[in-house]
């Protein structure tokens, strides 16, 4: 019997369908993977499951019982639980109190003394083999703990099945390496798991079988046994080769003043004594474990957060740079990590997006110059591919893929001479990924000068010219990227094994 079972499931938005006839189901104690290309219609068929949003026609069975999905609540009763693209934490609250949070809802004060709830939360959390003290507050987590916490409260309301939206996104190798054992903990103890990635070798890694979508239409459902990666990936863009990125080698002219010279850059205690040179059309890699500094040494050299000594010249000369406006005025862009929070205004159009960050350019010419405007964003949107392609749309209703891509576009539209990219692909399609790189390596060949923070290392070593090893601040080694043989070389510089 299956765990679940959807059968013809059909979704339409604003008289668009984006879910057509999708039958989806998931066997007891197997993980499950889910694939597809941005707006594939991913998410929005496990929001149907977990009551987010309700279906237009279709069919829910739960261990074999139809079942009436309309809220949140119904979902928890059928044991359904959901850790989203974005996190649904409370930063200022502890562990132990957001893991039962939505459960005792009305009870969430009383929590913060309620010695049960804390050796509750310990007891879950220990079951599934996740040492997290569950005392501190969210906030001070890294990202992955935040991860695991999410975890832990769904397992904690009981969740039989467990969906997992593109969980890895912001986790390291290790890291991930601790998630897929805790997920494999569960599935033993007949737990499934719908597991949403982008990333090809973790759906190899962990999955038993998947279910491929594209444009809302289910296009394949196999066990990963029967796929090869190539046919996976061919499900996926319903195109027969995709072209994957392999570095070229480029000259770059080092022995012109650098465009970014940074000396001995410190800020707070993340970011220590910091050197840094950037030349003209280089691309310049930062490789590190996840809270290595390297967001930090970004945002400071972006006058995001306060420097507390070093120096910092543009093409030679020396300047400050207090804030992003002034970073912004000696002609950098910051592409940030985290598109929700500081990359994009959610209720606004995809146009008001990509122009907020371009408004100086666009009063060149006359105030009211809407066909200017129109053309300027829409230029964007065909570079970028960003789906659906239609200016007006509020950039919350995107999938989470083209929600990164208008982040991208917004920056890149700025014209800026030195571009600082953070993760720039989290969230991206296999190939969007590689459109994104390829963007990269041709404003790098106009000549631009740019920064790319990544955790995928094959991405680094597809673009970058040199490779930096960021580790606890600091900056402990510079390779040239014909110095590296390979990823696994990489990732052993990375473990601070020298090979
Ligand atoms: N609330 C909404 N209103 C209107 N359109 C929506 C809404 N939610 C999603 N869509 C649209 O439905 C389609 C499917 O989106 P969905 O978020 O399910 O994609 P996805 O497969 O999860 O993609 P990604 O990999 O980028 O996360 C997209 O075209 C998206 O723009
Ligand atoms: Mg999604």
């Amino acid at each position: 019997m299956n765990a679940i079972e959807m059968k013809e499931i059909n979704k339409s938005f604003f008289g668009t369908p984006v879910l057509k006839d999708v039958n989806f189901s998931v066997l007891p104690g197997e993980i499950h993977g889910l694939a597809g290309e941005n707006g594939a219609g991913k998410s929005t068929l496990m929001k149907i499951l977990q009551g987010v949003y309700t279906m237009d026609s279709g069919l829910i069975e739960v261990a074999g019982s139809p079942a009436e999905i309309s809220s949140f609540q119904d979902a928890r009763q059928y044991g359904i639980g959901m850790v989203f693209q974005e996190f649904s934490l409370i930063p200022e609250l502890t562990v132990a109190q957001n893991i039962f949070l939505n459960r005792e809802p009305t009870n969430k004060f009383r929590l913060i003394s309620d010695r049960s709830s804390i050796a509750k939360a310990h007891k879950v959390l220990e079951s599934v083999g996740i040492d997290i003290d569950v005392t501190v507050k969210v906030s001070t987590l890294s990202r992955a703990f935040q991860q695991l916490t999410e975890i832990a409260k769904a397992i904690a309301a009981e969740a039989k099945i467990l969906i997992l939206d593109e969980p890895t996104a912001s986790l390291a190798k290790h890291e991930v390496d601790s998630l897929f054992k805790v997920l494999k903990q569960l599935t033993a103890s007949g737990v499934s798991i719908i597991y949403i990635s982008h990333r090809m070798d973790e759906i190899y890694q962990i999955c038993d079988r998947i279910t491929i979508l594209r444009d809302g239409n289910l296009v394949a459902v196999d066990s990963l046994k029967n796929l090869s990666p190539q046919e996976v990936i061919a499900h996926i863009t319903g195109r027969k080769d995709v072209e994957m990125l392999s570095y070229e080698g480029r000259e770059v002219d080092r022995r012109s003043t650098p465009v970014l010279k940074v000396v001995e850059l410190s800020a707070g205690d993340r970011v220590k004594k910091v050197s840094i040179e950037l030349h003209a059309g280089e691309v310049l890699g930062f490789a590190g474990l996840m809270g290595s500094g390297r967001t930090e040494i970004l945002r400071a050299i972006f006058g995001l957060d306060k420097v507390g000594s070093g120096k910092i010249y543009i093409n030679g000369e020396e300047k400050t740079i207090k804030n992003p406006r002034e970073a912004k005025g000696v002609g950098m862009a910051l592409i940030p990590e985290d598109r929700r929070r500081q990359g994009l205004i959610m209720e606004h159009s995809i146009s008001t997006n990509i122009l907020s960050a371009n408004l100086e350019k666009l009063s060149h010419f006359s105030f009211l110059n809407f066909q200017k405007i129109n053309q300027f964003s829409q230029t964007a949107i065909t570079d970028f591919e960003i789906r659906p392609p239609e200016a007006k749309r509020e950039v919350k209703l995107l999938s989470g893929g083209n929600q990164q891509k208008v982040v991208i576009a917004k920056w890149v539209a700025t014209n800026p001479s030195i571009i600082l990219m953070d993760e720039p692909t989290v969230g991206v399609d296999i190939g969007t990924k590689v459109e994104i790189m390829k963007l990269v390596r041709s404003l790098a060949a106009q000549g631009k000068s740019i920064i790319v923070v990544s955790s995928e290392l094959p991405e680094l070593l597809g673009v970058c010219d040199r490779i930096l090893i960021v580790k606890n601040g600091e900056v402990t080694d510079s390779l040239e990227r014909y110095e590296i043989r390979d990823e696994d070389h990489l990732q052993l510089m990375l473990q601070g094994i020298n090979a």
